[in-house]
């Protein structure tokens, strides 16, 4: 299986927020998700797809047009005719000192195949992206698999929001990088992201043969 990662439009919402309700307990409305997508100064959205052939190298169109029609329609990427399903989403929201990892899932089917890795990865370079210096988020105290995913990509645990969701009242731990633009950060990024891609690579190269 070929995981890969690319913009999310509009018309994959119906499909993350399946993700999504397998994934948490207080789930985004449709219209919450339109309004992050729409505020493309701030906010980057991304899904993971799957496929069982390697992904088209064919560029996506860029410009207005191109960005106005892929946010009307889901790029529907295609690899020999086939549609790569939405495996995974996640999204980062700049604030005025960081960059705010807002949600992050992967269907139940694919964990631990590496694609909450792709997905964290996307993220930062979102985060690049948007110059954010470091990013930040909340995690559940419980969510051991989470908070190992954010350790690996230098994220440290800086304090907790007590009784912070409202499903069970359980605190939060609150995690930031350190900052991501030093040659430090980037040679650990990229390092993790060689792994990585060589991961995913014998992924592939093993459901193939
Ligand atoms: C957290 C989540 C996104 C991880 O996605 P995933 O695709 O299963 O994770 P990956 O296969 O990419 O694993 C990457 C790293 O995460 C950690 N990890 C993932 N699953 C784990 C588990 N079951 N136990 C412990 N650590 C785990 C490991 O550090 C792993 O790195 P390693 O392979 O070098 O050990 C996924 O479990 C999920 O969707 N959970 C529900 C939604 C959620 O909790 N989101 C986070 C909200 S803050």
């Amino acid at each position: 299986m070929y995981y890969f990662t690319e913009p999310m439009a509009e018309a994959d919402i119906p499909r993350v927020q399946e993700i999504e309700s397998q994934s948490f307990t207080t789930p985004w409305s449709a219209n919450t998700y339109r309004r992050e997508l729409q505020n493309t100064s701030a906010c980057r959205y991304i899904v993971a797809r799957a496929s069982y052939t390697p992904p088209s190298a064919t560029p996506r169109p860029r410009g207005l047009f191109a960005t106005f029609f892929a946010n009307l329609f889901s790029p529907q990427v295609v690899s020999n005719g086939v549609v790569a399903p939405i495996v995974g989403y996640g999204g980062v929201w700049l604030t005025v000192d960081e960059a705010h990892v807002t949600t992050i899932a992967v269907d139940p089917q694919h964990r631990g195949r590496s694609v909450g890795e792709l997905l964290l990865v996307g993220l930062i370079d979102s985060a690049m992206q948007l110059r954010a210096p470091m990013l930040t988020l909340e995690v559940r105290v419980s969510n051991t698999a989470a908070q190992n995913l954010y350790l690996k990509y230098g994220f440290r645990p800086q304090g907790t929001r007590p009784r912070y969701y409202t499903d069970n009242g359980e605190d939060a731990l609150v995690m930031w990088t350190d900052r991501i633009d030093t040659p430090e950060y980037q040679n650990r990024l990229t390092e993790l992201r060689q792994r990585l891609f060589a991961r995913l690579r014998a992924q592939a190269e093993r459901v193939v043969n």
